[in-house]
C-alpha cells in the first residue's frame, strides 16, 4: 500500500530496531570500523560490498537519513554533508574544473554567490550569473565550456520562482547537469528531480532540520555521482555530516509535514496583511496574485512557503527602523524555524554581493526578508502592524 507524503516523512525508511524494539533511532559515534578479513576490508573500501569504511565518507545514522532524504526527493541516493554550503561547494566543484564555464540564476544566496565570485575562480571556473526566469537567456549564456546550469527556486530573498522543467529541457538538450538548490521548498513542497533536474542540494539547516540547531547538507542525484560526490570530494575536504547532527534532523524531520504546512499559511496571511497596507512598498511572495511567477509556482510547487521579503515606504532607513521594532519577530541570518526571524538582505546575508551587482539581483538597499515563523499568525501580524505604525509615525514627525 502506498502512503501519502506526510505518512512517508514519519514512516518511511525507519524501522524499529530489530533488537530492542525501539522506535527512535540510536546515534553511531564511531570513526572506525572493523571488518572480519582484509578482503571484505577492499570490498568496502572499492564500494564492492555496503559497509562503512571511515566516519569521514559516511555512518550507519548518517546513512538512514540519507536513504530517506533520498526517498522523499525521488532520488537514487543522497549524500548528508556539514552544512548547506558544504552541499552547494561539493556539488559544483563535482561537476566544474579549470576552464569550465557555470550559468547561475541570477538572484542566488549570498554565501552561494561569495563562493562562485571569490573562490571558483581561483580554480579557473568562469560564473555567468543569469536571468533565468526568461529560458532563452540561459540558452544564449551556454557556451562550449558550459558544464553545468545552478539555479536557486523560489530565490533567495527576492522569491523569483523558475521554471524547473524548462530549464532541465534545455539542459538535457545540450547535454548539461542541471542542479537545483530546493532549499526554500523542502522535499514536501517541491521535487525538482521529477521535474527534470540532475541533483538537488538543500540547506537542512533550514527547513528539513526545522530548529535552528543544526547546520547541515545534502545533495541527492543518481548512485554513480553520489559514489564520486562522496569519495573525490566530501572525503577528500572532510566535509560530511555527523551523527549527532544526523538523529536531531531524523527527529526535525518527523514534524516537516505539519511545519512546513503551517509555515505555508502565516506566510500567505502575512503577504496578504502587508500587500494591504499603506506603508509598504513592495511585497514578493508566490503565494500572491501579484507575484510574477503566480501561475508557475502554483504549477511546480505543492505550497508557496514560509519566506516573505518585501520593502516598506521610505527606502533603508525605515527598513532598519521596521526591523528595530519588531517585539516578536528577531534579527537573524537564518530561517525556517519555529522562531519568526527577520534580515536585512544588504547589509546582512547578502552583504557578500558588491551594491552595484546586488540591485541588478533586486536586491534594494530596502528590502527586508522575513522567514514567517510557527506562531500564532495573528501574533506575528500585530507585531508587524505596530512596528509599521511606527514607520510611518516617525515619516509623520518628519515631513
Ligand atoms: C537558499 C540557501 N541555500 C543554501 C544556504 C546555505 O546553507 P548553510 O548555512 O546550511 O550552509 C542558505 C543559507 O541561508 C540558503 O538560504
Amino acid at each position: 500500500m502506498s502512503w501519502k507524503i506526510g505518512t512517508r516523512i514519519i514512516h518511511e525508511d525507519l524501522q524499529p530496531d530489530p533488537q530492542t524494539g525501539m522506535v527512535t533511532q540510536s546515534i553511531t559515534p564511531a570513526v572506525a570500523y572493523a571488518f572480519p578479513d582484509t578482503d571484505t576490508a577492499a570490498k568496502v573500501v572499492s564500494g564492492e560490498k555496503e559497509g562503512t569504511c571511515y566516519g569521514r565518507y559516511g555512518n550507519p545514522t548518517v546513512k538512514i537519513l540519507e536513504k530517506k532524504i533520498a526517498s522523499l526527493e525521488g532520488g537514487e541516493d543522497c549524500l548528508g554533508l556539514a552544512s548547506g554550503m558544504a552541499a552547494i561547494s561539493t556539488a559544483l566543484l563535482t561537476f566544474l574544473q579549470n576552464g569550465d564555464h557555470v550559468i547561475v540564476t541570477k538572484d542566488v544566496y549570498g554565501g552561494t554567490y561569495s563562493f562562485l565570485d571569490s573562490l571558483a575562480p581561483r580554480f579557473g571556473i568562469e560564473v555567468s550569473f543569469t536571468d533565468c526566469t526568461n529560458v532563452h537567456n540561459v540558452v544564449d549564456a551556454i557556451k562550449q565550456n558550459t558544464k553545468a546550469v545552478y539555479i536557486e527556486t523560489p530565490s533567495n530573498p527576492r522569491l523569483t520562482v523558475l521554471d524547473i522543467k524548462e530549464i532541465a529541457d534545455v539542459c538535457r538538450n545540450h547535454n548539461i547537469p542541471l542542479i537545483v538548490d530546493n532549499t526554500f521548498m523542502s522535499p514536501y513542497l517541491q521535487n525538482p528531480l521529477e521535474l527534470g533536474a540532475d541533483v538537488v542540494v538543500h540547506s537542512a539547516t533550514k527547513y528539513i532540520n526545522g530548529h535552528g540547531d543544526v547546520l547541515a547538507g545534502f545533495i541527492i542525484g543518481n548512485e554513480n555521482i553520489i559514489k564520486t560526490m562522496r569519495k573525490k570530494f566530501m572525503g577528500n575536504l572532510g566535509q560530511n555530516l555527523n551523527a549527532w547532527d544526523a538523529f536531531l534532523i531524523i527527529r526535525g524531520l518527523k514534524t516537516m509535514a505539519l511545519r512546513m504546512d503551517r509555515h505555508c499559511n502565516n506566510a500567505q496571511k502575512v503577504a496578504e496583511f502587508l500587500s494591504a497596507h499603506p506603508g509598504i512598498e513592495n511585497v514578493y511572495y508566490p503565494g500572491l496574485a501579484s507575484h510574477p511567477q503566480y501561475h508557475l509556482a502554483g504549477k511546480q510547487m505543492r505550497g508557496t512557503g514560509g519566506i516573505v521579503s518585501f520593502e516598506v515606504k521610505g527606502g533603508t532607513e525605515a527598513a532598519k527602523l521596521l526591523i528595530n521594532s519588531l517585539t516578536l519577530a528577531m534579527i537573524s541570518f537564518s530561517l525556517g524555524d519555529p522562531e519568526t526571524l527577520v534580515q536585512h538582505p544588504a547589509t546582512m546575508t547578502h552583504a557578500s554581493i558588491p551594491p552595484e551587482e546586488r540591485i541588478k539581483f533586486g536586491i534594494t538597499d530596502g528590502l527586508i526578508r522575513m522567514s514567517v515563523g510557527l506562531e500564532e499568525s495573528d501574533d506575528i501580524i500585530n507585531d508587524m502592524e505596530q512596528a509599521l505604525e511606527k514607520v510611518i509615525g516617525e515619516r509623520v514627525v518628519k515631513s
